[in-house]
């Protein structure tokens, strides 16, 4: 599993502390549902072309959900290798035990960072031949070989050699024996576009990675893992699947767009949940929180809830969210606080202090989702995702369920 020869011995997975709190009097958490992301995963992988693989993104803290626990549910559920964007990310998940295959997908250029990675058995992309010929000489003094992935930039103009110099890069890294060119990659930046088939970028940037391929092939310099696809890629169909796709958001559960939503059954793996803490009745006309953004418009029961912006509920919501309880709709007023918001509890006489509402997530028949937050502040899911912080401990959904 491990991609290159000498193995560090790692802690086992086992051993490693879970990543989820279980505290019982928490006053807002996000629930986090690992049984769901390892069946994203392994209907994604077998909605993949034969011979394809799936990488877990999980950077970002697994988007939010906690790298260690998604990783763990990812590689049950049949992903073969995960990706992460630093040094730290890889290295964090090596010393909780993860042995699968790593890809760094941000660029290190250090000689620390590279050592670490060498260190860790973390594969590094390279963009460059400088970070290339610092890598060799660090493995040549080591006498091990490290595994990279030679990353192109067809279209995205982010990380990447010019596609038009990938052919003579890759051909450049197999000149450095103590290099082992283990993929050649290149990142979409369009592919989630609406329209009925690909969009024009996404045509031309598989253009491009294939003309690199090709040039290859013609110059008998092997490849490795070819990679192009992210979700909305993977989503697409079989043409952009190559040997391997990487998937963040889909193996969370969110289609990247709404023509991609159904190709794959994906179940969202994220709930937010917050108790009500005060329970206040306000006469008419009373003005609510900073700036009197809301005025009661009659008598009305305010439930004052302990989760606001600080926990990565975003200020721009104030006035335009919803939450959810006993499976109805609440609406939230004022302006969302540091941390606290409220909600207007008047047509809800079952609340209670002590209740949990869902901010993010199910409850009966209804579900509130980051792509409808997203919506209303003019963002995208995956921002609403990464944002809520760490103020917020991670619950495993079947340790939650006992919190409600
Ligand atoms: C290089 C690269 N590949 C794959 C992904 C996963 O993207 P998505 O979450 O859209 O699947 C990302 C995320 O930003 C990325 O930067």
């Amino acid at each position: 599993m491990i991609p290159s020869t000498a193995a560090p011995s790692f802690p086992s997975a086992t051993d490693a502390p879970l990543a989820c709190g279980l505290h019982p009097t928490q006053r807002a958490w996000v629930e986090v549902d690992a049984a769901a992301i390892r069946r994203n995963a392994s209907r994604l992988q077998r909605f993949l072309r034969p011979g394809c693989t799936l990488m877990a993104v999980v950077k970002a803290d697994g988007y939010g959900h906690g790298a260690l626990p998604v990783a763990q549910a990812a590689l049950a559920g049949g992903a073969g290798s995960l990706g992460v964007a630093t040094l730290q990310e890889g290295v964090d998940l090596r010393q909780r035990g993860i042995e699968a295959p790593i890809l760094v997908m941000g660029n290190l250029v250090g000689a620390e960072e590279l050592h670490s990675c060498l260190h860790w058995q973390l594969m590094p992309t390279i963009s460059a031949l400088e970070e290339a010929s610092l890598s060799h000489r660090l493995a040549a003094g080591t006498g091990r070989r490290m595994a990279v992935h030679l990353k192109l930039d067809t279209g995205m103009a982010r990380l990447g050699v010019d596609w038009r110099a990938g052919a003579q890069l890759l051909a450049s890294l197999h000149a450095l024996d103590h290099l082992e060119v283990a993929g050649v990659y290149s990142h979409l930046a369009d592919a989630d576009a609406a329209d009925t088939g690909s969009s024009d970028l996404t045509r031309q940037q598989q253009e491009r990675f294939e003309c690199v391929l090709r040039q290859a092939a013609d110059r008998g310099l092997a490849t490795g893992q070819r990679h192009l696809a992210n979700s909305a890629g993977s989503l697409h169909g079989p043409s952009l699947h190559y040997d391997l796709v990487r998937v963040g958001l889909a193996l969370y559960g969110h289609a990247p767009a709404p023509h991609l939503a159904g190709q794959v059954p994906l179940e969202p793996a994220m709930g937010v949940r917050a108790r009500v803490t005060l329970l206040r009745d306000v006469p008419a006309g009373v003005g609510v929180s900073y700036g009197h953004q809301w005025h009661a418009p009659r008598p009305s029961r305010l439930a004052v809830v302990a989760i606001g912006y600080a926990d990565g509920v975003p200020r721009s919501l104030s006035n335009r969210m919803e939450v959810l309880f006993a499976g109805r709709r609440l609406p939230q007023v004022g302006a969302i606080t540091m941390d606290q918001l409220l909600i207007d509890a008047t047509d809800e006489p079952a609340l209670r202090v002590g209740s949990v509402v869902t901010l993010l997530g199910s409850d009966g028949d209804n579900r509130i989702g980051p792509e409808h937050w997203a919506a209303t502040c003019g963002t995208i899911p995956w921002e609403i995702l990464c944002g809520f912080k760490h103020r917020l401990p991670r619950l495993r959904s079947e340790d939650a369920c006992h919190e409600r």
